[in-house]
């Protein structure tokens, strides 16, 4: 950096590591800009109510003109003389304005002066707090009935349903948007992933009372690394890999026996290896643990087109190498039980809803031992 030096050609001399500084005059549109701020600035000071003088607060309604005007300690502005019916606010409160406002069909509403609520006069903050009370009065009956409904009862009343959904927004925003994106699209992203709530692949289920259980007591995904088995070499969780694939691309089937109906030679030792130890938690022909009804164990259906972790070759190795352990969080403790309802409701209406845990199915599968809730 050089010293500033008076220079002829436009710069201000100032050098940074060959950067130089132009001196030019700013563009008329940034200065015309400029000065027109200025002067909306002190137009609307001298038009409306602006500066604060700590009076309290008195509200006056029109009823015929449907006019409502706050008197509250701030500099008047001249705006009321233009248009007395719509607007009168002004700090100095003589005899006179009120005389004026009553012969106009004003009445006094409310007087707040005094009141520690409105100590610093009218603000948006307040007005904002006693309009949330006023909903909150609304609300309440509603929130009342809702304690007493089941999800069941709510989905089943379009009022109901309505008002829970209306609430739902924040509630799910507040607590399940980071992890599930908030339209509950949730991510695919090897162990960053969290699972879609809006399709109708559930690993827990998606019948009312289940999803209340999952938001009420937490999930544990608990996919073991090798699904247990030490002896698994690397090339038997590759061909692994390649036979979980096959199956999601339809390459590969199997029966409710765990028998090849498609990729029969292709795919003959993997899914030996399959049948002795995935077969457990994922069930003979691989569409989760979904024997009678079942969905404790969250294993995911591997014969779908849906991945919880990726589909990729290299992202299915990682989860039959390591496994894979995916927390969703207890709320029991957090929310009470009518906001878990409401979540509820949501994620019920997401699209994926199941109306009924599923009938038994008749896979022969040996997930006796995987069929317990996750501890
Ligand atoms: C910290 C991240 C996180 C937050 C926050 C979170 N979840 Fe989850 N959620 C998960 C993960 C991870 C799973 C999958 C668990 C598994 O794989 O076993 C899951 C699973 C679920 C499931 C089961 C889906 C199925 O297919 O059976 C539901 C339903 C669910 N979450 C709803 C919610 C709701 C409602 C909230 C907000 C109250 C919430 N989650 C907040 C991470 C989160
Ligand atoms: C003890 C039960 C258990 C065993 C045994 C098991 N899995 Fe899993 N697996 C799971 C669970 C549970 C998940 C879902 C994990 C989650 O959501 O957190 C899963 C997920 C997977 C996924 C991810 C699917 C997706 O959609 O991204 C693959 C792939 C998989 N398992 C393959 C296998 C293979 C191959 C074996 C045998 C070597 C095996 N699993 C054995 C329980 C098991």
């Amino acid at each position: 950096m050089s010293e500033p030096s008076n220079t002829d050609d436009n710069t201000t001399g100032h050098e940074w590591d060959g950067i130089q500084e132009l001196n030019n005059p700013p563009p008329r549109w940034w200065t015309v800009g400029f000065y027109a701020g200025l002067a909306f600035v002190a137009g609307y000071y001298i038009l409306y109510p602006s500066s604060p003088l700590n009076l309290g607060i008195e509200k006056w309604v029109n009823q015929a003109v449907g006019a409502e005007v706050m008197v509250n300690g701030h500099t008047k502005g001249i705006m009321h003389l233009v248009n007395p019916n719509s607007y009168y606010q002004g700090a100095t409160w003589t005899q006179d304005d009120i005389d004026a406002l009553q012969k106009r069909g004003f009445t006094r509403l409310v007087i707040k002066a005094g009141d520690p609520k409105y100590q610093n006069g009218w603000t948006y903050v307040n007005e904002a707090r006693d309009a949330i009370a006023e909903i909150e009065d609304i609300r309440k009956p509603y929130m009342d009935q809702l304690k007493t409904m089941t999800v069941r009862e709510i989905l089943n009343d379009p009022n109901m349903k309505q008002f829970a959904l209306g609430r739902a927004r924040v509630l799910f925003g507040d607590n399940c948007a980071a992890c599930h994106g908030s339209g509950g699209a949730g991510v695919v992203n090897g162990s960053h992933s969290f699972p879609n709530l809006t399709d109708d692949d559930w690993l827990y289920g998606g019948w009312p009372e289940k999803i209340v259980e999952t938001i009420t007591l937490g999930r544990q995904g608990m996919m073991p690394a090798k699904g247990g088995n030490d002896s698994l070499t690397e090339t038997d969780v590759e061909s692994l890999a390649h036979f979980v694939i096959a199956l999601s691309k339809g390459e590969a089937k199997l029966n409710s026996e765990g028998e090849l109906t498609a990729g029969v030679e292709q795919y003959a030792a993997a899914n030996k290896m399959f049948q002795e130890t995935c077969f457990a938690c994922h069930g003979r022909n691989a569409r989760g643990a979904m024997r009678n009804g079942d969905f404790y164990t969250g294993a995911a259906n591997l014969t779908d087109v849906i991945w919880r972790f990726g589909g990729s070759f290299d992202t299915v190795k990682e989860t039959i190498t390591y496994g894979r352990q995916a927390k969703m969080p207890t709320f029991g403790g957090k929310l009470d039980e009518t906001s878990i309802k409401i979540l509820a409701v949501k994620v019920h209406q997401f699209g994926g809803g199941m109306a009924n845990e599923p009938a038994p199915t008749t896979q022969t599968s040996g997930n006796d031992a995987a069929s317990s809730p996750p501890g």
